[in-house]
């Protein structure tokens, strides 16, 4: 997919490429290292931003046709998603409202019902309670009320959000501001799922967020890898509190332009979602990533590849699972530096560490947090300019 990045977006690359500068903050930040082993403040993040707002728990194709589901583990509540029959989004908790057992067992798949395994509680796909064995035992005018318990759910741009905390419906538009109009033309409900991998990590969900909003250590870390086909240090990047964008141009970007050709063929966009979503576009897949906080110093790490047309119809299997597994060894290049910083930690708890001007998006997530946890009431997705 062709990106349609705003004109401007091109014009300061070229800028950057032809006074030899880049895109920088007027500051250096530090950040104390207690943020990041703070128990009181983990707790803080697990509820003002991971419940209290709506974070991405799959792509629409995952949830194709009506009765598609899968299972959502990665929030800390098991959830499940699926398809209605009138084609809407569901989003519910995997617990039984019986007794409490697990009822979707499997990860993924397709029913007409759920039924619990373990006596036989049969759930709409819905979550509304549609059967009872042995009814006579129960109070049957309650059965109304004990449906899975459902969790709010939003689906656009071929994503969709879930917020696990009570509230209003979820206002996509709202939340993503001005970044909406920017997915919109990223086609991503035009992707077809193709495969994912959560990976466990021994590190503070901040600390591998942040190695995803920087490229300064994209020539140096994944020289071997991925490094050597981007220009360094040439990214820019922009801030739609609490969202951002960079983008990342390859080595041909110059060549392309001289060359009187389509020079965003060599740019590689990636949105930030906050708090925890990165989605990444080469020309003919996009990535999905996140990181979810399980515990204050544990992260599971979610990667999923995403591809323009089903896998085996222009490419085959082959060639995305290729892609897949260049995606993987990039991360993790990152999973070992990333575990080490947290395990220095330990040992600077009363230091801080440096976010320095050319990795201004560490430093703008950061701004995002604090303002979030103080109670930021204000609108979102708003562009800096
Ligand atoms: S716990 Fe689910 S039917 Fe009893
Ligand atoms: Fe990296």
């Amino acid at each position: 997919m062709e990106s349609a990045l705003p004109e401007d977006v091109l014009g300061r690359l070229l800028g950057n490429l032809r006074t030899k500068s880049k895109s920088t903050s007027d500051q250096i930040h530090k950040r104390a290292v207690r943020d990041y082993i703070d128990p009181e403040r983990y707790s803080a993040e697990c509820r003002s931003l991971f419940r209290d707002l709506p974070i991405v728990a799959a792509h629409s194709s995952q949830l194709a046709k009506p009765g598609d589901f899968i299972r959502h583990d990665r929030l800390g509540v098991p959830l499940i998603l699926c398809r209605t029959e009138s084609g809407e989004v569901a989003a519910f908790r995997n617990i039984c409202s019986h007794r409490g057992a697990t009822v979707a067992v499997e990860a993924r798949g397709n029913r007409n019902n759920f039924i619990c395994p373990y006596h036989h509680w049969t759930f709409a796909l819905d979550g509304r309670l549609l059967h009872v064995p042995d009814e006579s035992s129960f109070d049957a005018e309650e059965f109304h009320r004990l449906g899975l318990r459902r969790v709010a759910v939003a689906e656009k741009h071929g994503l969709v959000f879930v917020r696990l905390s009570d509230g209003p419906p979820i206002d996509l538009d709202t939340f993503l501001g001005e970044v909406a109009p920017e997915l919109e033309t990223m086609h991503l409900e035009q992707h077809q799922f193709f495969a994912d991998r959560d990976t466990q990590l021994k590190c503070n969900w901040k600390i591998m967020m942040e190695g995803s909003l920087e490229v300064y250590h994209f020539k140096f870390l994944h020289a071997k890898s991925a490094g050597g086909q981007f220009l360094p240090m040439t990214a820019i990047f922009d801030n739609y509190f609490p969202h951002q964008r960079h983008v990342m141009p390859r080595k041909d970007f110059p060549e392309r332009v001289e060359q009187g050709k389509d020079p965003r063929r060599a740019l590689l966009p990636n949105y930030f979602i906050f708090p925890n979503t990165v989605l990444t576009f080469p020309h003919d897949h996009m990535t999905l990533t996140q990181i979810f906080p399980t515990a204050i110093g544990e992260s599971v790490f979610y990667n999923a590849l995403l591809t323009l047309d089903k896998p085996g119809e222009n490419k085959d299997v082959a060639y995305w699972q290729r892609a897949l597994d260049y995606t993987e060894t990039v991360n993790q290049e990152d999973f070992e530096v990333i575990e080490a910083i947290q395990r220095s930690c330990a040992h600077m708890q009363d230091e801080n560490v440096i976010h320095g001007r050319f990795e201004l998006g560490i430093s703008r997530f950061h701004d995002a947090c604090d303002k979030l946890l103080a109670g930021y009431q204000g609108r979102f997705g708003v562009r800096e300019r």
